[in-house]
């Protein structure tokens, strides 16, 4: 993970790199640092967040520069294994996301040539090996550096010697901002939309020179161009418009979100058609690969593909896949990640195109990795999601997922014009919960007492038990677990007692009575139970201890509502508990190792 950023311009650069970063630390942000040329390269970096170093940096004068927000692999967080790293001379800063995988050895090789290490960072060996290379061409250095580092690597470089910024990335993201008499390197849009919409996404390999005025890209030595683009997100979109977290920013704006991603398919008068979704004529078996809460959506798009069509879809966590032995060979594989970034899903896509799979990305970031290694790229509507705990990107992509459920061929015309219809009422649905606090508040109130939480659910509902726990857990450090409702009777029932509270989405389907039972089952143990259940359920009150209220809809699309009103549940609860509800420990957004 990590970000980078770099800057070229007239501008005093220290302002303008910690603004940048400060956009990038859901990548991580255990620590940050700058550097800034002034003739020589001064530095600084701290264990501490962006916010706080805009405030306490010394002045760094210098109109080109480079920055870091870190996530630690190798070596814990601490002032000295923050970015920038230099070698012996200083005259190279470097900053870098992604893992040297050889830098043991390159460092053992370096130390004998004489290099002094100070950090326990891999990265810290591609500064030295700079130096090692460097005949008076910076690009030159930078190339015969790259030739020996294996592993991932986005890179930024600062030399003291040369008014330029060179840049290089393989398996991790870097883009150019292209300004007007300025530059600027950076890992993700969000870091450049204060101050242009021109973008150049850089590919694998690509080594790239930048002054205030040019860039030059090259491969092997060898020039290329690179298109430029406008980017659709504005700064807007990153700024917290007076609310207390972005997360609850980001939960508010979900109407929106659901608008614009159906926006084109609820138009056309033949939806499947010009969805946009056009995955092959073989659609004999699916296979869907995901990480995380893009897993959860991806295990509700198993249910709903399912469901509807009678295709088999087999999911798979993406780490899984790519070491567990395959049994079938999909026809179509889908890759559903809302930064396109993630490790784990991009080495699932590698194997699948080995096998030469069809395979069809769902993503939130236009230009990402995983967008431009896919056959196909779906879109979610999303814009930049600031904090780490995913909600408006979650929303989107069972959005998409339903959409491509209802794209695909063979699908009863009046059922169809039926789920469209429900489909086009889920932004008012989502509404009337943010509108109402539904007893949301008093939950979480109460569960912020608490240790130690069940989710339980059932058929559609079952991934919206296991998202909402990871969401519980995520921001306000209670143990949660996720459970199919009736297999909690199979053992971890042992777990239950008076401190021990569940919550149980009820449903208006075939799973009801069975969810009763489960709550009586809760009950009997003395287990506090709160209820997620639609407004119109008179008789649940009696049987629980708090109801959360939810409006009523097609079976479906009930997994949206109730992810929504656990999201509030999560932010909430972390709000009573006082934590970093936007940046939670240990975690990053962006998950670039495996
Ligand atoms: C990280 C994030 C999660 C996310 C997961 C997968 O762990 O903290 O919120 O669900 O990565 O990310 P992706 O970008 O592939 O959806």
């Amino acid at each position: 993970m990590c970000g980078i950023v770099g800057y070229i311009g007239n501008s005093s650069a220290k302002p303008v790199l910690l603004n940048a970063l400060s956009t990038l630390e859901y990548r991580g942000y255990d620590s940050c640092g700058i550097a800034v040329k002034n003739g020589s390269i001064a530095i600084h970096k701290d264990t501490v967040r962006v916010e706080v170093m805009q405030l306490t940096s010394p002045a760094l004068d210098g109109t080109v520069g480079i920055g870091h927000t870190r996530w630690a692999t190798h070596g814990e967080p601490s002032s000295i294994n923050s970015h920038p790293h230099t070698d012996c001379t200083g005259k190279f800063a470097v900053v870098h996301n992604g893992i040297v995988s050889n830098f043991q050895k390159l460092r053992q090789q370096l130390t004998k040539e004489g290099h002094v290490f100070s950090s326990e960072t891999d990265s810290e060996v591609i500064p030295h090996m700079i130096e090692k290379y460097y005949q008076g061409d910076i690009e030159e250095a930078v190339r015969a550096a790259l030739d020996e580092i294996e592993g991932s690597y986005a890179i930024a470089v600062l030399t003291a010697d040369e008014n330029k910024l060179v840049a290089a990335r393989k398996d991790s993201p870097l883009i150019i901002g292209v300004g007007d008499g300025e530059m600027f390197l950076a890992s993700d849009v969000p870091a450049i939309l204060d101050y242009t919409d021109r973008v150049i996404y850089l590919e694998d390999n690509d080594v790239v020179s930048v002054t205030k005025n040019a860039v030059r890209i090259t491969q092997d030595g060898v020039d290329i161009d690179r298109e430029e683009h406008r980017v659709l997100w504005n700064k807007e979109d990153v700024q917290i418009a007076g609310y207390d977290h972005y997360m609850i920013k980001e939960i508010h704006e979900q109407p929106r979100v659901i608008r614009d991603t159906i926006g084109d398919f609820l138009l056309s008068s033949d939806a499947a058609k010009d969805s946009g979704i056009e995955i092959g004529d073989d659609l004999s078996t699916l296979s869907i690969v995901a990480c995380g809460t893009s897993y959860h959506a991806g295990l509700i798009g198993k249910y709903v593909i399912e469901e509807l069509h009678g295709i088999p879809v087999r999911i798979d966590i993406a780490s899984e896949f790519n070491h567990g032995r395959r049994t079938i060979r999909p026809s179509v594989a889908i890759a559903i990640s809302q930064s396109g970034e993630t490790a784990d899903v991009l080495s699932a896509l590698k194997r699948l195109r080995e096998e030469s799979v069809k395979t069809v990305a769902i993503t939130n970031v236009p230009g990402s990795t995983i967008s431009r290694v896919t056959d196909q790229a779906i879109y979610t509507k999303a814009g930049p999601e600031v904090s780490v705990a995913a909600t408006k990107s979650y929303i989107a992509q069972l959005i998409a997922l339903y959409q491509l459920a209802l794209s695909l061929p063979g699908m009863n015309r009046g059922i169809k014009r039926s789920l469209i219809s429900q489909l086009k009422q889920m932004p008012g649905k989502v509404e009337q919960i943010l509108d109402g606090t539904c007893g949301i508040v008093s939950c979480a109130k109460f569960l912020s007492k608490h240790e130690n939480v069940f989710f339980i659910g059932r058929g559609i509902n079952y991934p919206i038990a296991l998202e909402g726990a990871l969401k519980l857990k995520e921001i306000s450090y209670i143990h949660a677990e996720g459970y199919a409702a009736g297999e909690l009777k199979h053992g971890s029932i042992a777990l239950l007692q008076e401190n021990t509270p569940v919550i149980a989405i009820v449903a208006n389907d075939n799973t009801y009575d069975a969810m009763i039972s489960n709550i009586k089952q809760a009950k009997a143990r003395n287990a506090p139970v709160i209820a997620v259940a639609s407004e119109d359920n008179e008789d649940i009150q009696a049987m629980v201890d708090y109801v959360i209220r939810v409006p009523r809809t097609g079976n479906m699309f009930s997994p949206v509502i109730n992810a929504v009103a656990l999201q509030l549940l999560a932010y909430h609860t972390a709000k009573f508990r006082e934590c970093p509800i936007d940046f939670p420990r240990n975690l990053a957004k962006s998950v670039t190792v495996e």
